[in-house]
């Protein structure tokens, strides 16, 4: 079987190096919020180009510590897209605040910035762009059409290491939340997260909250909750933060691979800007037609894809109810019908990318 995406590879890749800094944890008595958590919060923060990281459970506690930093209220507007994973917009929901969804480029499968000040009223308070599949949002222009006083939050759970003009995703908005879940680009064995700001306040305010409020054993001084990142995946994380561009490299190399041989009349690629370092988180194209046919032909040759996001939020049953039912958001609608995932992950074999390609256009050429 061609998995979509397979992560021992990469464990085999880095073994000996994993296997230590685990044994290191496990002898050294100290699990939670220890030395290697602190190592990799400066580590990272300092990748990113940002002066402070809190290192947390996950990907969405990142985004719900962050959007707390802005002292919402009940009412308060928060602008996002409605292409991303359910968790970005169900931190802006936990929070109390009303999320806003504006429609996607179809091109870019990002938020559509065309479309930022229609959205924007008295009552916006912030705003969640997505670096959605390791492409980027471009964060200054978003900030030259939201003005000062919007919040911007970079949801980065997919972007680690992707820059735009030099700058990297999650050092040019107010405040960043990644995820290190075992698929993302730096993934640990287990869930993990990272808040990162230059704004000190900020990081404090996640730092006290991630440990309910907690200034000393005996001292609460704000409400907070349980999101800790642990030793482990810490030390893991350090580990694989050292090879996290050349892994990105190799994915940009693989995505070219596709780019030369899959047939663009068919099938196409999503659309990397000028300036953009992209990472390629999952590579997800567009078909022209015939997407759920094309998937289950790649089955039958053994080959697993996947879509990234079949259902838009606004149609989740779960959701549909907290969701401004005036808003059009035909593109998300038709990119959800066409989007399909290859099989991707950095330690892929170019003929097996070959292999996929090729099986693609066999597909399609079939038709004609
Ligand atoms: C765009 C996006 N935001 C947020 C998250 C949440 O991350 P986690 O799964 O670590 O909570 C994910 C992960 O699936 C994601 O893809």
């Amino acid at each position: 079987m061609i998995w979509r995406c397979d992560l021992v590879p990469q464990y085999e890749a880095y073994q000996d190096e994993i296997n230590e800094a685990i044994q290191r944890v496990l002898r050294s008595g100290r699990y939670v919020l220890g030395e290697n958590v602190a190592a990799f919060e400066e580590e990272f923060a300092s990748y990113i180009g940002c002066q402070c990281g809190v290192g947390v459970n996950s990907g969405t506690d990142a985004l719900m510590l962050a959007l707390w930093c802005f002292n919402l209220q009940k009412g308060d507007e928060v602008i996002t897209t409605p292409f991303t994973a359910i968790p970005t917009y169900s931190a802006i929901r936990h929070v109390g605040a009303t999320p806003v969804f504006v429609d996607v480029d179809p091109a870019t499968f990002l938020m559509d910035l065309k479309q930022v000040e229609k959205a924007l009223t008295a009552k916006t308070r912030a705003i969640v762009p997505v670096h959605l599949f390791g492409n980027v949002v471009d964060i200054e222009k978003l900030r030259e059409i939201v003005g000062p006083d919007v919040f911007i939050l970079e949801d980065c759970a997919q972007s680690h290491g992707a820059s735009i003009r030099g700058k990297m995703s999650g050092s040019i908005g107010d405040i960043a939340a990644f995820s290190f879940y075992p698929t993302k680009n730096l993934g640990g064995y287990g869930d993990g997260g990272m808040v990162l700001t230059n704004c000190k306040d900020f990081a404090e305010m996640v730092r006290l909250r991630r440990m309910y409020g907690m200034i000393n054993k005996d001292e609460f001084i704000t409400d907070g909750i349980n999101s800790r990142l642990d030793e482990l995946q810490a030390a893991i994380l350090r580990v694989k933060l050292r090879y996290l561009d050349q892994m990105n490299r190799r994915r940009q190399e693989l995505a070219t691979i596709y780019e030369n041989l899959l047939d663009d009349s068919f099938i196409k690629p999503q659309l990397v800007k000028d300036g953009v370092n992209a990472v390629y988180h999952v590579y997800s194209t567009l078909c022209t037609e015939r997407r759920d046919e094309l998937m289950m032909y790649l089955e039958g040759k053994n080959i697993q894809t996947n879509v990234y996001y079949p259902m838009p939020l606004s149609q989740q049953r779960g959701y549909k109810n907290t969701f401004q039912t005036s808003v059009e958001l035909p593109v998300t609608a038709e990119v959800s019908k066409r989007i399909i995932a290859l099989p991707f992950y950095s330690e892929i074999s170019a003929e097996t990318l070959a292999f996929v390609a090729n099986s693609i256009n066999e597909f399609y050429h079939r038709m004609i």
